[in-house]
């Protein structure tokens, strides 16, 4: 199966296939080719030109042929944490927080993940993936190409494995690139109020074995936080983790400074993830550990009404950094990568340029699938965006809620 398309304005997001992340300055950069023409073969892109050369150097047959008007092509946003595995909503929390009360607070009355826990047990595994498949449908109809799904409102060992069967059967159904991790230790669950370090030892001991043995999980998560899971029983998950080559992304710093920076960089963690707060003395770990992605999640910022992670701070000490939207039903119920590019510009003061890689190739190594997609490099996966014709590449965030994209390309097709 071959497509040329034709006739494109400038494609953006060019890299070469060695570059797997992008860091500090590099940040700014953004490789482009003006009037162009792409190639794609058998789900994958094949090579791309300068129009001039299109007759030379893109010939042969096609099985279609895509006339892209002009407008630009950019990769598809990898977005590379969401908890969009959920069961109904929880709208009713979104009055509380509108009349003032703050996330913890609403989790401190049993709201919040239990509420979410509630609602997923009491739900089928079939409901829970009709329900899961419209949400992955409808961010990859928003520009998501590659996705991460965790688990983590299950809280007993049936209802993670129920809700990590359902990531599977997203997987097996989607052409999105998906990856699944297990968040068992999300919140306490029900059944072990006010016995956490037995929760934790039961994640450790029965969750972690029973879903290694599935093999249903790419990674390991940990909501490290206050009022959550501290340092020390983090570090216990994730060393269980380790036995069966789990590796981890943690939830760190979203309502307070809370050791998940270290401990996450202790273990190797692929991503830390939240940063609405981070110290110096976080930004020297990350300094120091190069193999974890600093990922911010400007959509719970702005949704929770929290700080906006120190991103041009980040950028500026030589770090990466990552935007994911975090889509989850409590602190950000949106999956919409356009939004956390514009936010990242709007909110964090970050450049089209360094909002655009944060989304794209550094989502991409932070859920580990960067020499499969976040770029437009020959050999990775045809994930493409498509838009109509705009007059810059800063238009992109500047007009955000405008309908700016003409086509979804998943895998070769179009979505
Ligand atoms: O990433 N912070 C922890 N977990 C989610 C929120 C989950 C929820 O409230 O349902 C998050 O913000
Ligand atoms: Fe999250």
């Amino acid at each position: 199966m071959r497509t040329l398309i034709k006739n494109i304005g400038e494609i953006f997001g060019i890299l070469p296939e060695n570059v797997l992340k992008k860091e500090g300055e590099e940040m700014s950069r953004v490789g482009s080719l003006k009037d162009a023409w792409m190639t794609l073969r058998d789900g994958k892109i094949e090579a791309f030109g300068p129009a001039g050369e299109a007759e030379g150097t893109c010939s042969g047959t096609f099985d279609s042929v895509m006339d892209a008007g002009g407008g630009f092509v950019l990769p598809s946003f990898c977005d590379s944490h969401t908890h969009i595995v959920y069961a109904g909503c929880r709208d009713g929390e979104f009055r509380d927080k509108i009349d003032g009360l703050s996330y913890e607070e609403i989790a401190a009355r049993g709201g919040g993940i239990l509420n979410s826990a509630d609602l997923l047990h009491e739900t089928s595994e079939d409901e829970l993936y009709r329900q899961s498949a419209m949400r992955a449908e409808e961010v990859m109809k928003a520009g998501t190409g590659s996705i991460e799904i965790k688990s983590g409102y299950g809280l007993t060992t049936e209802d993670e494995l129920k809700m990590l069967r359902v990531i599977r059967r997203l997987k097996e159904n989607f052409p999105m690139e998906i990856r699944s991790t297990f968040l068992g230790a999300h919140a306490v669950g029900r059944a072990y109020a006010g016995r956490q370090s037995e929760y934790v030892d039961m994640v450790c001991r029965e969750m972690i074995p029973a879903v290694a043995a599935e093999g249903l999980a790419d990674f390991v998560d940990v909501f490290c936080d206050r009022g959550f899971f501290s340092p020390e029983e983090t570090g216990k998950i994730l060393d269980a983790a380790a036995r069966y080559g789990i590796q981890p992304k943690i939830h760190a710093n979203e309502l307070a400074v809370s050791g998940g920076v270290q401990v996450g960089a202790a273990h190797n963690a692929l991503s830390v993830d939240h940063l609405e707060q981070t110290t110096d003395a976080e930004i020297q770990v990350l300094k120091d550990n190069r193999h974890t992605m600093p990922t911010m999640l400007p959509g719970a910022s702005f949704f929770s009404n929290l700080p906006y992670g120190r991103a041009k701070e980040f950028i500026r000490a030589g770090l990466a950094l990552a935007l994911a939207s975090d889509f989850n039903p409590g602190s950000s119920p949106s999956g919409d990568m356009r939004f956390v590019m514009a936010l990242g510009c709007i909110k964090m003061r970050l450049t089209p340029e360094e909002a655009f890689n944060a989304c794209t190739i550094n989502t991409a190594y932070a859920m580990g699938v960067s020499r499969l997609s976040g770029s437009i490099t020959a050999g990775k996966r045809a994930d493409l965006i498509i838009t109509k014709p705009l007059p810059s590449f800063a238009y992109i965030p500047y007009c955000h809620h405008t309908p700016y994209i003409s086509k979804i390309i998943v895998r070769s097709r179009e979505a």
